[in-house]
């Protein structure tokens, strides 16, 4: 039985696999420029955060009607929910698909059609968040908001994802601002290949209750320290920050030392289609690479459900 575990940071289109690309390209008459899924995988060598980003966005080209991100939600619940999940957290990007003409509507509809069913057909209670991209405008997330109100019960929060470096989360106060007047729950990532400045700045400026990724935070001890007194969660990736080269190796993650530092963590799987597991295969990676105890995990597994908008009717704040 693996342990039972939330997942709070999982993109859903990083769920795509190869296989399923295939046949929604066939499907969708979409063009791919791979032979096939064996080829496809073979591209997956990446040098940085941008190099997968650019693989990843155009990949989405084969997702196009409400029924193919219901099937892309289907899968991951039931992938998920083989390997321990209960609750998942998810993001989606809706910008990747309103450029490609794609409605948020459609978007939405689609996913929530296999969300809704998550708990009856897989054990598997969800939220959504939909991420802005921040190597867009501002004023193109703004519209973003503006255009998923008809659809806001069936989103929880708004989230900050794609390329970090030099796109600070400051770009994104109002946007933020607006989002919690409608009552949003707000995460961002950070500290990804961006500096410690920018968790410190998605705290101050953007008021998240969650840092995604936060791996870099170690770099600075007042932060460390802040984040410990506050316990503000930080959804790592370990196995994400290796194949985008964040660090070296797995047994070079800084998840150990985070967790001595007395740092809320939990352990997530970002893109596992593109990054070489779901959850639970990354819990048992880390486990193997740190060789951290049944302890630890259990702590981990723990984490994940604290730091999950279970039960939490108020957002959390810092004191
Ligand atoms: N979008 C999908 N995965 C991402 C990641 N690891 N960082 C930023 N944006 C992303
Ligand atoms: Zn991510």
């Amino acid at each position: 039985m693996p342990l039972p575990k939330a997942e709070l940071h999982l993109h859903i289109e990083g769920t795509l696999e190869p296989e399923l690309a295939f046949a929604l390209a066939e499907r969708n008459a979409v063009r791919l420029p791979y032979a096939d899924a064996e080829d496809l995988r073979k591209a997956y060598l990446f040098s940085d955060l941008q190099s997968f980003l650019d693989l990843y966005y155009g990949l989405m080209a084969v997702l196009r009607t409400a029924e193919d991100f219901t099937e892309l939600a289907d899968a991951y619940l039931a992938r998920a929910a083989a390997q321990g999940v209960r609750h998942a957290e998810i993001f989606f990007d809706p910008q990747a698909h309103t450029a490609r003409d794609v409605p948020i509507g459609t978007v939405v509809e689609g996913l929530a059609h296999a969300l809704d069913r998550g708990e009856e057909r897989h054990g598997v209670s969800t939220q959504l968040i939909m991420c802005f991209l921040r190597d867009q405008p501002a004023e193109s997330a703004m519209a973003t908001l503006d255009a998923a109100k008809p659809y806001l019960h069936h989103i929880s929060g708004v989230g900050l994802d794609s390329a970090e470096v030099g796109h600070p989360p400051a770009k994104f106060r109002e946007v933020y601002a607006a989002a919690e007047s409608l009552g949003l729950r707000k995460v961002a990532h950070a500290g990804e290949e961006g500096p410690p400045a920018y968790i410190a700045e998605a705290l101050d400026v953007l008021g998240v209750e969650r840092i995604d990724h936060g791996l870099r935070a170690m770099e600075d001890p007042d932060l460390v320290d802040r984040l410990v007194r506050r316990q503000i969660p930080l959804t790592l990736c370990p196995l994400s920050n290796v194949r985008l080269r964040a660090v070296d190796t797995l047994e070079d993650h800084p998840l150990r030392a985070m967790m001595d530092a007395g740092l809320l963590v939990t352990v997530n799987s970002d893109d596992p289609a593109y990054f070489g597991g779901y959850v639970g295969d990354t819990f048992h990676a880390v486990r193997e690479a740190l060789s951290l105890s049944h302890d630890q995990l259990r702590t981990l597994a723990r984490n994940s459900f604290q730091a999950a908008f279970l039960d939490h009717d108020e957002p959390r704040r810092e004191r």
